[in-house]
């Protein structure tokens, strides 16, 4: 019994013992799994003015992404087999991008196939860009019908009807894509007015690419996740975010007729994205052209209006950690599933669910599809097009209640599902099980 009488060996046995008990603690609790996470959410919160673009990159230009392929082909390969690039696809290269079926466009529609330039996007829909010059420039216009992958029909497609109905004359061949869809599609478009390359490539992230080519080091390109964790985010938000034209702070749209644009002009990543980017404004309690009341998008790509209002997003949770921004597919889809989500969840953890076991948080049993995160925290609320189905799952995380559908018509998790119930019963048995916490009245 020599550590009784030698109190010396007291202190290190206690503080071991201690050490010991604070890891086994750890090891045991829900916790753990965050550990991992810590690195990144606790980065310092630079603010949200500071231009975080390398100063070795300053004055670099655009150079497209054939010149990365040689040094980075694995990460090369991975995007070009990614949506991103598929946004943009020419015609002449491939004549198969084309999904309309154009033996049966309207006899109305202002373009023929032969006219067509350009397809945007496919995998809901697609839109057609057909050659008319502006100012003696490069540009385009969209054709007066899309087609609609969902319900696999043509249907008319009017660019003024999107939030410029006072800055554009209806007619789309009046409506250059230069000033309304080009930032956002093309590579470079939005820094330098350039269509660098079609479709979304490296330098739309990680910023022109000139100077790395010179000197290919870390230090003079831009990678997102290197700081703080809310600002990596940007990048993803300079497109996957609904805006309105950042002039609109100091100016009229009337001010703005015929050249109002669509997309944050002289951005690049790394550079402060609130200074070019004016968010589409949400108004609480009310429904208007782009959001339901309770700050539910009812369109696609709202996916950054919504995050923003997540706690997720608040600490620091990025749309990386749940999208490879190489190959965007979505982490949580099937196979992965639940499991994605219980990477950094797990039953009874401080950071939720508080429930010691699944079927206590779902009240459906473990294997129903009542039980799985997304379709009861990312239901299907938003659409394509006004006359698509309801496919957009939304990117808000906390739970819409059914007295939210009431109030808005937004859709629900309870109802996508149970289809045959009324908004009344599912509310009724939210009550019944004491799951109203964040409820909004
Ligand atoms: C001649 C070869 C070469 C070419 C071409 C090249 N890179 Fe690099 N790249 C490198 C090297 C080497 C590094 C530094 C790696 C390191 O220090 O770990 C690097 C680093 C990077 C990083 C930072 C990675 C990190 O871990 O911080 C990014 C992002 C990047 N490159 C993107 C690009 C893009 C975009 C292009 C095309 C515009 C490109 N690279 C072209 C060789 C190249
Ligand atoms: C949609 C945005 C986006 C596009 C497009 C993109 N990147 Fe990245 N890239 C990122 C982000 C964000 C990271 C940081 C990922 C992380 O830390 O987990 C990254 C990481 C990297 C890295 C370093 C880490 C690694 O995975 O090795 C390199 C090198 C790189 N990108 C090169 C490229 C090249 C080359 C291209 C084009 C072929 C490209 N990126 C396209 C967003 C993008
Ligand atoms: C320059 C604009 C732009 C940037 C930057 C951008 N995206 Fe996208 N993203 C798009 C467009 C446009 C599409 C639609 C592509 C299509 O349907 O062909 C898309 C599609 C996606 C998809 C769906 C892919 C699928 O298979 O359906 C995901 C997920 C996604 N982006 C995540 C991200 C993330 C994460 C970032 C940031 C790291 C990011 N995007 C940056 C424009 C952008
Ligand atoms: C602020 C950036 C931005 C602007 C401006 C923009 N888009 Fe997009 N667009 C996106 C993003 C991001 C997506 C993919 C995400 C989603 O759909 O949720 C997308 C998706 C699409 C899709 C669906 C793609 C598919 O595969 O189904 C079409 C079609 C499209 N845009 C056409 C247009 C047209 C036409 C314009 C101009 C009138 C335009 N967009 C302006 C960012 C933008
Ligand atoms: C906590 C995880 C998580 C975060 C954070 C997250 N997403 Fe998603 N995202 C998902 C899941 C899950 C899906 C849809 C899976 C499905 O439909 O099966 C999805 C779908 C998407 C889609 C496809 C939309 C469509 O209509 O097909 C886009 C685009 C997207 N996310 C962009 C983003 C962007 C941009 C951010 C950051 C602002 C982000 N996501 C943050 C999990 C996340
Ligand atoms: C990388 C770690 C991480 C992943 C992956 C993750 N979460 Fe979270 N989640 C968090 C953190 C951290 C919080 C904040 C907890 C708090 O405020 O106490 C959170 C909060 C939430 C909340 C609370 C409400 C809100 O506004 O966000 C919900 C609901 C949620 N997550 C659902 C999900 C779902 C569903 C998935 C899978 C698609 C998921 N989470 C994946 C870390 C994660
Ligand atoms: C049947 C619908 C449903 C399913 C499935 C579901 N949740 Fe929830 N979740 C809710 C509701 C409702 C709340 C609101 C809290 C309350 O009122 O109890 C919530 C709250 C949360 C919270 C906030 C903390 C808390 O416990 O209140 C987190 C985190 C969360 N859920 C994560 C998850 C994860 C991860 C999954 C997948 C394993 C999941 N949820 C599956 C309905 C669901
Ligand atoms: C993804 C689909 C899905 C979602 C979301 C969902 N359920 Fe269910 N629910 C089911 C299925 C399937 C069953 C059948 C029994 C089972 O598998 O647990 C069920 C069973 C039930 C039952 C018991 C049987 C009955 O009809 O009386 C109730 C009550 C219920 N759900 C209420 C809700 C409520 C309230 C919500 C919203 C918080 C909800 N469900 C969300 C799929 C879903």
């Amino acid at each position: 019994m020599v550590f009784y009488k030698n109190k010396k060996f007291l202190i290190p046995l206690v503080s071991i013992l201690f050490i010991l008990l604070v890891c086994g603690a750890i090891y045991f609790s829900p916790i753990k799994q965050l550990l991992i996470f810590l690195p990144q959410v606790t980065k310092e919160r630079v603010g949200t003015f500071t231009n975080l673009q390398p100063e070795a990159q300053k004055g670099a230009h655009y150079v497209g992404s054939a010149n990365c392929a040689e040094c980075h082909q694995d990460i090369y390969d991975k995007q070009s087999a990614s949506m991103h690039t598929k946004m943009i696809q020419d015609v002449k290269k491939d004549p198969s991008v084309i999904v309309g079926d154009f033996t049966t466009l309207p006899v109305d529609a202002d373009f023929e196939l032969k006219n067509v330039v350009y397809t945007i996007g496919g995998k809901f829909k697609q839109r057609y860009m057909l050659r008319k010059d502006r100012d003696g420039k490069e540009d385009y216009i969209i054709g007066n019908y899309q087609w609609n992958t969902e319900n696999s029909n043509w249907q008319s497609y009017k660019v003024f009807n999107d939030w410029y109905h006072d800055a554009w004359p209806e007619d789309n061949k009046q409506i250059p894509t230069s000033h309304t869809c080009d930032g956002c599609h093309f590579t470079g478009y939005m820094s330098t007015q350039k269509r660098v390359e079609p479709a979304i490539h490296c330098e739309n992230c990680h910023g022109p690419g000139s100077n790395h080519l010179e000197d290919p080091v870390k230090e003079n390109i831009y990678m997102a996740t290197r700081q703080d964790p809310i600002r990596s985010m940007e990048v993803c938000l300079q497109c996957h975010m609904r805006n309105v034209d950042k002039r609109l702070d100091s100016t009229t749209m009337a001010d703005l007729y015929g050249i109002i644009k669509d997309y944050a002009e002289g951005f690049e990543p790394g550079m402060s994205l609130v200074k070019y980017k004016k968010a589409m404004p949400y108004q609480p309690g009310i429904n208007d052209a782009k959001f339901y009341g309770n700050g539910i998008g009812y369109k696609n790509r709202m996916q950054g209006n919504e995050y923003v209002q997540s706690a997720m997003y608040k600490h620091g949770i990025t749309c990386m950690n749940c999208h490879d921004p190489h190959t965007v597919d979505n982490t949580a889809q099937t196979p992965r599933g639940d499991k994605f989500c219980m990477s950094c969840h797990k039953m009874g953890s401080p950071i939720g669910p508080h429930q010691s076991t699944l079927t206590a948080h779902t009240k459906h049993e473990p294997e129903s599809t009542g039980s799985s995160c997304i379709e009861c925290h990312m239901p299907k609320t938003g659409k394509h097009t006004g006359k698509s189905p309801t496919t957009v799952r939304t990117h808000v995380f906390r739970f819409i209640y059914p007295k939210e559908s009431l109030e808005y018509g937004v859709a629900n998790a309870c109802n996508n599902c149970h289809t045959d119930k009324t908004l009344e019963w599912s509310d009724k048995k939210l009550i019944e099980w004491g799951m109203t916490t964040w409820e909004r009245h």
